[in-house]
């Protein structure tokens, strides 16, 4: 089926063909995205951006995506500044979105706000993170990053660490790697493990999913180190929060013991959890991850709003 006019709230509206054309697509993307090549793809778009949450990689990334290939945005970057400022609902504002823009990508501190957004839009919505819901255009470049180092998604053994309770990032990617068929090793704080709807999820997909709380045991077979930081910003209560702070770092030493071509990443930003001198080692892929961002979502807009691959 054709990704054109489709929202993506949930990485799992796509089916793995559809991550799959999407990925294929991004690679083609990579020399555009690097200023090698220059494209009109999206040229006389305009894509409307609402974010009402903090964001540096997402909400450039998808700025440089649609510019590179000749479309424009206009974005609410700042909710204080907007009308949201005077209590006006988030329906109205992407139904006002929908009427200037092609398509909206919003993220807001609200799980399901993506879905409502939907709702109210009749141009495509792109889910750029709802609270501790989805944020599935992260899971497709997060993939896109795995794939290139490995050539394959199928068979890898994937740590996720960290906060897998509140972690968007995670509740996206986790499915998306069961459905590729990768193994999934789960180390977390015991209070921020996966939550029981998004493990049962697994399970009915028939995920191989193990839980490793010894980072050195869990890394030592890894291929993918997937680090995340605690979602501090989720937490009701601060002293739930100190509890957990700084429970785990990577670092070299910890890494000397890991296969020579495990890859670490992380969505950013780090918060402590990966020590600097990680960043001169091979392994350090997180900054890869983070331009992947740009040529996925070039992928993803031209998908959505011409049906084609650029
Ligand atoms: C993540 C997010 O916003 O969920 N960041 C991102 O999009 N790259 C992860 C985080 O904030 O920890």
């Amino acid at each position: 089926m054709s990704l054109k006019g489709r929202d993506l709230i949930s990485i799992r509206d796509l089916s793995r063909e559809e991550i799959e054309e999407v990925l294929k697509a991004s690679r083609r993307m990579i020399p555009i995205a690097q200023g090698e090549r220059s494209s009109r793809a999206l040229d006389g778009r305009l894509l409307a951006l609402a974010f009402f949450e903090p964001s540096t990689r997402t909400r450039l990334s998808f700025e440089t995506a649609a510019q590179r290939l000749g479309a424009r945005c206009v974005s609410i970057a700042d909710v204080a500044s907007s009308s949201v400022r005077k209590g006006e609902s988030l329906y109205d504002t992407t139904r006002m979105l929908a009427a200037y823009g092609d398509a909206i990508v919003l993220r807001h501190p609200n799980e399901g706000a993506g879905r409502l957004a939907a709702l109210a839009s009749d141009k495509p919505v792109i889910n750029a993170g709802d609270g501790a819901g989805q944020h599935p255009s992260q899971t497709l470049l997060d993939l896109a990053t795995m794939h290139e180092a490995f050539g394959t998604l199928t068979g890898l053994r994937v740590v996720l660490l960290g906060d897998l309770k509140y972690g968007r990032t995670v509740h996206s990617l986790a499915h998306a790697l069961a459905v590729f068929g990768a193994e999934l090793v789960l180390s977390s704080p015991a209070s921020l493990k996966l939550p029981p709807d998004v493990r049962d999820h697994l399970d009915q997909l028939g995920a191989k999913v193990v839980e490793e709380d010894e980072l050195p045991k869990a890394v030592k077979d890894a291929d993918v180190l997937y680090v995340t930081r605690i979602q501090k910003e989720r937490f009701g209560d601060e002293a739930e929060y100190a509890k957990v702070a700084g429970s785990y770092r990577i670092d070299n030493a910890l890494l000397n013991s890991a296969k020579s071509r495990l890859i670490v990443m992380h969505p950013l930003p780090r918060a402590g959890e990966i020590a600097p001198e990680v960043d001169a080692t091979p392994h350090a892929a997180y900054f890869r991850q983070a331009f992947l961002g740009v040529p996925v979502r070039m992928a993803l807009l031209s998908l959505i709003l011409t049906g084609k691959a650029g």
